[in-house]
């Protein structure tokens, strides 16, 4: 059985932390030789989640200096992913798959299930902090639509009755995903800041970056829209990312002389 009433990390010591995650971190790192060791980032990554249950801004910025990269490539890298946390999180994280096979087959019924089970919606946490909640993109497992991920484990074949089983075997600890470690109590809304004006394009006249989208969201057709009445605005922005900014030389260099990289 599984202690999901485990008390939440109040004295919460980075150092312990970080001290836990180092030499896993440094045996990844190795793997990467050759100046290569930016790929050991995602992998370290999730190491801290492993240990704190999120990737709080402290880890993201020791990430950044063991593997000697600017912080904003570890923030931009794991802002990306639906498989990092960025906020405290309840101990289990549910995200069912919102997209087009996993709605034919039935994701409608089950996310308002779980909305209604659980008593909040896309990106929150439940009052005692043992469910946080997040409506996800395809998880590339549309031929076992609808399904969903428990702590990053996939869950198939979804249904009313299964949510109903699942949630209360959470709630009893006996579960088979084990619950996440939780090292800060989780607020309510688990979602990030809006920087309303910094939109890309496509998003612009979203009205807010954590819009849930899926059942009835009309953001992805006022999108479509935007993007085929008008131009599409490009803004070129100067960046010292070495791809970017190498990126034209490497274009016009002939194709033998690019095999190397
Ligand atoms: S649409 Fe749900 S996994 Fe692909």
């Amino acid at each position: 059985m599984s202690d999901v009433t485990a008390p939440v990390g109040a004295d919460r010591d980075f150092a312990r932390i970080a001290a836990q995650v180092e030499p896993i971190a440094r045996t990844i790192m190795a793997q990467y030789p050759n100046g290569n060791v930016r790929s050991a980032l995602i992998p370290v990554l999730h190491e801290f989640q492993n240990v704190e249950g999120w990737v709080s801004p402290e880890a993201m910025a020791l990430t950044a200096e063991w593997i000697g990269e600017p912080l904003s490539v570890v923030e931009s890298t794991a802002s990306f992913y639906t498989l990092f946390h960025r906020r405290p999180i309840g101990r289990y994280m549910l995200q069912p798959c919102r997209n087009l096979s996993c709605l034919i087959n039935g994701a409608g019924d089950v996310m308002r299930h779980f909305r209604d089970r659980l008593g909040i919606g896309h990106l929150q946490t439940t009052e005692d902090g043992l469910f946080s909640y997040e409506e996800a993109e395809c998880l590339a497992a549309c031929d076992r639509a609808p399904c969903m991920q428990v702590n990053l484990q996939f869950v198939y074949d979804l249904t009313k009755e299964k949510v109903d089983e699942m949630l209360a075997a959470m709630r009893a600890g006996t579960y088979d995903v084990p619950p996440l470690p939780q090292s800060v109590k989780p607020g309510r809304d688990w979602s990030v800041a809006s920087a309303t004006d910094k939109k890309s394009p496509g998003a612009q006249g979203v009205s807010h970056p954590n819009d849930p989208g899926g059942l009835g969201d009309a953001s992805g057709v006022r999108m479509i829209e935007r993007l085929t009445k008008t131009p599409y605005p490009v803004e070129v922005r100067p960046t010292k990312e070495r791809l970017v900014a190498d990126g034209a030389a490497r274009l016009a260099a002939p194709p033998s002389s690019q095999s190397e990289h």
